[in-house]
């Protein structure tokens, strides 16, 4: 099947990240409303503010396109992987915590999925004005620069990231690869944002992540953005990633087997 952009789609993706960028930015110091999703999973006013403006602009531009928000106010449809239509996958806010902090790490991911793949990603990190654009294709950039993933090829060397969800038992599994790695490489970073985590290994800053359980809006536009440099990214036992699989693994090309290995390693040792 051949995947067609949607004419206006990436400059559209662009545009409304840097402009909901903004608006978290602006927001961050001023005084917010936090109300809790679930035991420690929260959303501010921030989130909703952003995912208005997201979802009023796609949804004006492509009414016949699907639109998935995190939170929901635009949702219509269910989500139809693998059909031929096109689906917005948009995280208003990844690093919802962090925000809610005032520590300054979030950002916000557009993605466009077509016949069940990602086919454009957009990354706005507004504290660092740092814009990440994929499209199938055609390569990843970082403020308009060609990005590649890393060339380490040893855990040894490497400085990985990961995430921990809001479910405790998933902490729980997640907690046991943490440890796991804390002795095998160089580092493990977790900062609260799985799309710049994701970013971050497409231009080389990690050279590894992963994380489950996730969602479509987490996973989408970054897990592209790996590809797109060059990097490798499955699910969790080494078979294809799709932006609906809820689990990701991925690293440089020369690392991927030896990161792959370790994790199912430590996630089956005690499970
Ligand atoms: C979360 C962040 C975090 C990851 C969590 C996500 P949110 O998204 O991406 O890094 O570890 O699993 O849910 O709630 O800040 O949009
Ligand atoms: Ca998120
Ligand atoms: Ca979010």
């Amino acid at each position: 099947m051949t995947t067609v952009m949607p004419v206006g789609a990436r400059d559209l993706a662009i545009e409304t990240a840097k402009d909901a960028g903004a608006i978290l930015r602006e927001r961050l110091e001023l005084d917010r409303t936090i109300d809790f999703k679930g035991a420690i999973d929260l959303v501010t006013d921030a989130d909703r503010a952003s995912e208005e403006l997201v979802g009023t602009r796609i949804t004006t531009a492509f009414p016949e396109h699907q639109f998935v928000g995190e939170e929901s106010m635009f949702i219509s449809g269910d989500t139809p992987a693998g059909s031929e239509s096109y689906t917005w996958l948009v995280d208003p806010l990844d690093g919802t915590t962090n925000y809610a902090h005032r520590y300054p790490h979030f950002a916000v991911s557009i993605a466009l999925e077509h016949a069940g793949q990602v086919i454009l990603g957009v990354v706005y990190d507004p504290m660092r004005d740092e814009l990440f654009v994929s499209e199938r294709g055609a390569g990843a950039t970082l403020n308009g620069a060609p990005i590649s993933v890393s060339a380490i090829d040893n855990v040894e060397r490497a400085l990985l990231g990961t995430g921990f969800a809001y479910d405790p038992d998933a902490r729980t599994e997640n907690a046991r690869i943490w440890n796991g790695f804390l002795s095998l490489c160089q580092g493990v970073r977790r900062d609260g944002s799985a799309a710049l985590n994701l970013c971050y290994v497409a231009c080389g800053r990690l050279d590894g992540f992963w994380e489950r359980p996730l969602n479509a809006w987490d996973l989408a536009a970054g897990s592209l953005m790996v590809e797109e440099a060059g990097g490798v990214v499955t699910g969790f036992d080494g078979t294809p990633f799709g932006p609906y699989r809820r689990e990701i693994v991925c690293a440089n090309g020369l690392l991927f087997a030896e990161l792959s290995r370790e994790i199912s390693r430590l996630s089956n040792e005690h499970g």
